[in-house]
This record gives C-alpha cells, sequence and structure tokens, in this order.
C-alpha cells in the first residue's frame, strides 16, 4: 500500500464503506471486533507510560480519536499533535475531541518534519499502511524526546498461514511486519525495546468471541513465540529512548 492510496482510502472510499460513526463500523460492527476493542483497549492502557505525564505526545494516524480520547483521559494536562494523512479522518478527530490542547495536523508521516521532539509517541494500527519501515523507526526515534517512550500496534503478518489456505492477500494489507524485524528496526535506530506484547487475539478456524477474548487472557500474559503467534492479530511494542 503506497500513501497515495491509504489517503484516497481514508478520504473517499472509507466514508461510503464505513458512513459517519468510523468507530462504531471498525470496532463495535461485530462481537469479535467488540473483542478485539476490549483487548485493544486494555493492553494500550496497560502499556502506556503512568509514571510519565509526558509534556507532549504525538499520535500516528489517530483515525477517528478511538485511542485519542484514552491519551486524553490519561494525560489530561499534555498537549497532543495528532498527525494524519487523511483530511476526512482528522475532520472525525476533530469532532469527536474538539481544538482544547491538540493539534491537527494533515501529513503522510513519510514527508512529516518537526523542530518539536515528543515525550510520548503513539500510534495504533497505522504502521501496516506506511511502505517504508525503516524511514517509519528513524523518525520515530527522531522525534522521541531523550527518556522519551514509544507505544505502537500494528498487525502480525500471517502471509505464510493465509496462503497456505489458499486464501488471497489484498493490497490494502501487504505492509505488515513481524515484532521482532519491528524491534531490530527501533534498536538500529538507537530505541530500546522494554516490551513485545500481543493485543488483538484470533484464534483460527472457529471465529468465536468468546474463545478470543478467553484465548487473549491466556496469551496475553505470554511472550510472543511461533505458537502463540498462530493466534495473535495485532501487537503492540514499547520503546525508549535512552
Ligand atoms: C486503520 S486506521 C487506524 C485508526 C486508529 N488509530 C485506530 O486504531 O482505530 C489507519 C489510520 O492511519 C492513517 N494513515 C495511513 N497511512 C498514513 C501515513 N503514511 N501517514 C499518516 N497517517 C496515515 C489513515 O488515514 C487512518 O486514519
Amino acid at each position: 500500500m503506497n500513501t497515495i492510496d491509504a489517503k484516497k482510502f481514508y478520504n473517499e472510499v472509507m466514508p461510503n464503506k464505513q458512513g459517519d460513526d468510523y468507530e462504531v463500523a471498525r470496532w463495535h460492527n461485530t462481537p469479535i471486533a467488540s473483542v478485539g476493542y476490549e483487548q485493544t483497549n486494555a493492553a494500550i492502557r496497560k502499556y502506556l507510560p503512568s509514571t510519565l505525564q509526558p509534556a507532549s505526545i504525538l499520535e500516528i494516524g489517530p483515525g477517528a480519536g478511538t485511542w485519542t480520547k484514552v491519551l486524553v483521559e490519561k494525560y489530561p494536562e499534555t498537549l497532543m499533535t495528532l498527525l494524519d494523512i487523511s483530511r476526512e479522518m482528522l475532520d472525525r478527530a476533530r469532532t469527536a475531541l474538539g481544538d482544547d490542547r491538540i493539534m491537527y495536523i494533515e501529513s503522510a508521516f513519510d514527508d512529516f518534519t518537526s523542530n518539536e521532539q515528543f515525550e510520548l509517541i503513539f500510534s495504533s494500527r497505522m504502521l501496516e499502511y506506511m511502505e517504508d519501515k525503516e524511514t517509519f523507526a528513524a523518525k520515530v526515534a527522531d522525534l522521541l524526546t531523550s527518556g522519551g517512550s514509544a507505544v505502537l500496534t500494528t498487525k502480525l503478518p500471517h502471509y505464510t498461514r493465509l496462503r497456505l489456505q489458499g486464501k488471497r492477500v489484498s493490497n490494502f494489507h501487504t505492509g505488515q511486519i513481524a515484532p521482532v524485524r519491528l524491534g531490530q528496526l527501533l534498536e538500529k535506530n538507537g530505541l530500546k525495546v522494554q516490551t513485545i506484547a500481543a493485543v488483538t487475539v484470533n484464534v483460527p478456524v472457529f471465529k468465536s468471541a468468546k474463545l478470543n477474548r478467553l484465548a487473549g487472557k491466556l496469551i496475553g500474559r505470554l511472550p510472543l513465540n511461533p505458537v502463540t503467534n498462530t493466534c495473535v492479530e495485532s501487537y503492540l511494542i514499547v520503546a525508549t529512548k535512552p
């Protein structure tokens, strides 16, 4: 997926496909999606730094601001910058969150430059849309203050399994990166990986929200490995800048 496709999708295709309430369409349209919401909400709350009241936060790809609400709740004093490639998504985030202490920037992260550094960089489910992961990691490292943290969630690739099952991998979702590789890229740019953990869990074949919830409770306590990964749909990585 290149950035032009992502911009076009979130500005033009998504409103027709998912209607006026992206958050409901994305996170609550099925019982399985709602369990994914619960799991993401719990993981983000667990892994956002609680010792730090950051002076500034950058969120990359906030979409309609679903997880920004958690950031605002947890860090009510902090100035936030929301950066998204899509004007449509930023408008939705602004409607949900208002302008108080929040700045909205319409830009591809690929092109974003800033003299400011941020104490916390947060991003949920955006990285899979950005082709150049090396640039992503370098920019995150560059934009973090010393002592700052990056909390990133993204999808775990299951391309081999999908191909073995004879399923087509949509062009829209070919940009997923394995946790170890993402950790390596962040460390190559001077960050220290503190945590890699499962976020959403989707047990293959059964398509059961209850089973996903139960499996999530077990797998959430374990380090990711080839066995747990068969059920992990998305993961979270925390990296800090020394
Ligand atoms: C799947 S949505 C995730 C929204 C929200 N973070 C969530 O978890 O519900 C991906 C978001 O990333 C944005 N995005 C995709 N590629 C981007 C890029 N290269 N730079 C900045 N934002 C991008 C999209 O416009 C969209 O709002």
